[in-house]
């Protein structure tokens, strides 16, 4: 008896449900940008070593062309599409606008998405390979460049905007601590 191949599943992205059948195969990436025209994620190397494909799910950072479809069912999904409210960019995103912290724009919305993830995972205490003090009695590491270069590393730029990138990732991240520290800074 021949087995299925595909399934139904239920993506829920940005807050809305998608459902959807899919081939069991399909990689999150391939179902958001081919099939729910979601296209702001974008495919890179298409084998977990660039970042492009970053996601959000459950507030973590995920690689979706590693993720398979059916097995986000359910869990809640950010694309960068999700991110602004409204018209209103977020912090993030109005940092890397503000401190020229792209060239083409291809790596921008999974670089957009991890330092997302960086700014939770710094606030709530994770170490990073290059934090020189893990014992919790040292308290949080400061959000250094070495640490935002260490903890982004997994987001290629073929452009090199680097940086600037660490740049904004530092001032935004400086912002969701004091939030009017929001002013561009040179
Ligand atoms: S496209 Fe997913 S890591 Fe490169
Ligand atoms: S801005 Fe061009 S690849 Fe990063």
């Amino acid at each position: 008896m021949a087995l299925p191949t595909t399934g139904s599943t239920t993506l829920i992205i940005n807050g809305e449900k998608y459902p959807l059948s899919v081939d069991h195969r399909t990689t999150l990436l391939d179902a958001l940008r081919e099939r729910l025209d979601l296209t702001g994620t974008k495919k890179g190397c298409d084998q977990g070593q660039c970042g492009a494909c970053t996601v959000l799910i459950d507030g973590r950072r995920s690689l979706s062309c590693l993720q398979l479809a059916v097995a986000a069912d359910g869990r809640e999904i950010t694309t960068i599409e999700g991110v602004a409210d409204g018209d209103q960019l977020h912090p993030v995103q109005q940092a890397f606008l503000d401190l020229d912290g792209y060239q083409c724009g291809y790596c921008t919305p999974g670089q957009i998405c991890s330092a997302l993830g960086v700014i939770e995972e710094h606030a709530a205490g994770w170490p990073s390979a290059v934090t020189a003090d893990v014992r919790p009695e040292a308290g949080p590491s400061a959000l250094t460049d070495e640490e935002i270069r260490e903890r982004m590393s997994g987001n290629l730029c073929r452009c090199g905007a680097y940086v600037s990138i660490v740049r904004a990732v530092a001032r935004a991240a400086a912002s969701a601590r004091t939030p009017e520290s929001t002013e561009v800074q040179a």
